[in-house]
């Protein structure tokens, strides 16, 4: 074996979850003596952190496991590994349909990665996607230094919620809440190397329940412990189900001011019959006094949203229940989705709205939304906001970084650095970003 310093690729799908998980994974094979390259061509491995949570994004896959064929016939030394969600579904088919895939690893599996590529050089394909009793993170490498000023540190994994759309409680497990004291010392760490921002994931985070040093911790007291690290100037969570957003965690928006205005809740739909179908256990009501609980706590609070169209038995009233819904809170940003039957969850075998239906309740949900969201940035002009910068924009001079309510924003202006946190007046709004002069 040579020691020439060996070159990995990762390819990352999905969630946010999995862009923290491809860091770690990095960060293991870091310590192997790999190092990150954005080419494949360049690469001895190549990883795909991939996402099962739609078909097209789990077609994907197969797709791109086709195209690294030419790599692998010029370099048959190369290795290709399958790891995050889809690997987790359905590692024994990947196996099956892609030889030239040499080891699939589950989401919960990840620490073993480096035995996993040695087994590979002994000519071994290893698949690993059991639910292991340790914690994967608590196996893996200390993160070295951070380059960027954001941050995101998973506290929460898995979920015991079962909508009867989602993949996710089979490919990421059970809930899983991290020890208070781990997050707390991964935090001071990452803020020691120059963050600023933290971004506390999990996949229902909002149902964190750690172990503190007195006892289970909820996420609003997570919140207010991170709050006290100094050097650390913001704090945002993500993503929140409505049944678990507790009350000291709405209290924190109105009095914890590193506690960032700005709150993704998915709600999936404003119809009652459809709520219950996709067992979400709440009513579009519920949803409607949560968010005047939230604006009591905080008004200027920014809410974003996610929206399932086309779900199973869903008619043109429970369509337009949704769009009522969205006119009555008022997004500054949603995600939807046409609804994708995903093997194994219950709403699978139920009877599918028509294609094209679907398709135009979609453009007009997405119409809706896109003029919200255009009414929230064009109500930040002329406001003064926080903006935390972390990197150069296109144009000279100029710096583009985040507001307190997640906007993008371009300056252009002196003295500013990765990590630069600055008031800004905005000046401007554009379709996806805002402008401002610093003040
Ligand atoms: N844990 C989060 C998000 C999970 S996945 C939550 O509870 O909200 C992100 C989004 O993908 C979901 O909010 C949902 O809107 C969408 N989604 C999940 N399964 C889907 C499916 N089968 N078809 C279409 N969209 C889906
Ligand atoms: Fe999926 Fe979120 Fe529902 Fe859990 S709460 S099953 S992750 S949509
Ligand atoms: Fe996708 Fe898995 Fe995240 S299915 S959305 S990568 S939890």
């Amino acid at each position: 074996m040579s020691d020439a310093p060996k070159k990995l690729h990762i390819k990352t799908y999905g969630c946010q979850m999995n862009v923290y998980d491809s860091e770690r994974m990095a960060e293991a094979m870091g310590v192997q003596g790999y190092t990150l390259t954005d080419d494949p061509a360049e690469a001895d491995m190549v990883l795909l952190n991939t996402c099962h949570i739609r078909e097209k994004a789990a077609e994907k896959v197969y797709s791109d496991l086709g195209r690294l064929r030419p790599f692998k016939e010029a370099k048959p030394g190369l290795t290709i590994g399958v790891a995050g969600c889809v690997a987790q579904a359905e590692g024994a088919e990947i196996m099956r349909r892609m030889p030239l895939v040499d080891l699939v690893v589950g989401s919960q599996n990840y620490h073993r990665l480096p035995e996993m590529v040695a087994a590979v050089g002994r000519g071994e394909r290893p698949v690993d996607t059991e639910f292991p009793a340790e914690d994967k993170f608590e196996r893996l490498p200390e993160r070295p230094v951070q380059a960027r000023p954001t941050a995101f540190l998973t506290v929460q994994e898995g979920c015991d919620k079962f909508c009867a759309f989602c993949v996710v409680p089979y490919t990421r497990g059970a809930e899983i809440s991290r020890p208070v004291a781990r997050i707390l010392t991964e935090a001071e760490k990452l803020v020691a190397k120059g963050v600023r921002e933290i971004t506390l994931l999990g996949q229902n985070v909002n149902g964190y329940h750690g172990d503190g040093p007195d006892g289970s911790w909820g996420l609003g007291r997570l919140v207010r412990a991170l709050a006290r690290i100094d050097g650390l100037d913001r704090i945002r969570y993500t993503t929140s189900h409505p049944n678990d957003m507790a009350e000291d965690l709405i209290a924190a928006h109105g009095d914890e001011p590193k506690l960032m205005p700005y709150l993704h809740l998915p709600v999936q739909s404003g119809s009652d019959p459809i709520l219950k179908a996709m067992n979400r256990k709440h009513t579009a009501e519920d949803y409607l006094r949560l968010v005047e609980r939230l604006r009591a706590a905080r008004p200027d609070l920014v809410l974003s949203s996610d929206f399932i169209v086309g779900f199973p038995g869903e008619t043109e009233a429970d369509h337009q229940a949704s769009l009522d819904l969205i006119r009555a809170v008022g997004f500054g940003a949603a995600f939807s989705f046409k609804y994708s039957p995903r093997p194994g969850t219950p709403a699978a075998s139920r009877t599918p709205v028509a294609a094209e239906v679907a398709d135009a309740r979609l453009q007009e949900l997405q119409a809706l939304i896109t003029a919200q969201q255009k009414a929230t940035q064009l109500s930040m002009v002329g406001r003064k906001v926080g903006v935390l910068f972390e990197k150069p924009g296109r144009l000279p001079g100029q710096w583009v970084g985040k507001s307190d309510y997640l906007h993008a924003v371009h300056v252009t202006a002196e003295g500013i650095g990765p990590g630069t946190l600055a008031q800004v007046r905005i000046t401007a709004s554009a379709p996806n970003s805002l402008a401002g002069e610093v003040l």
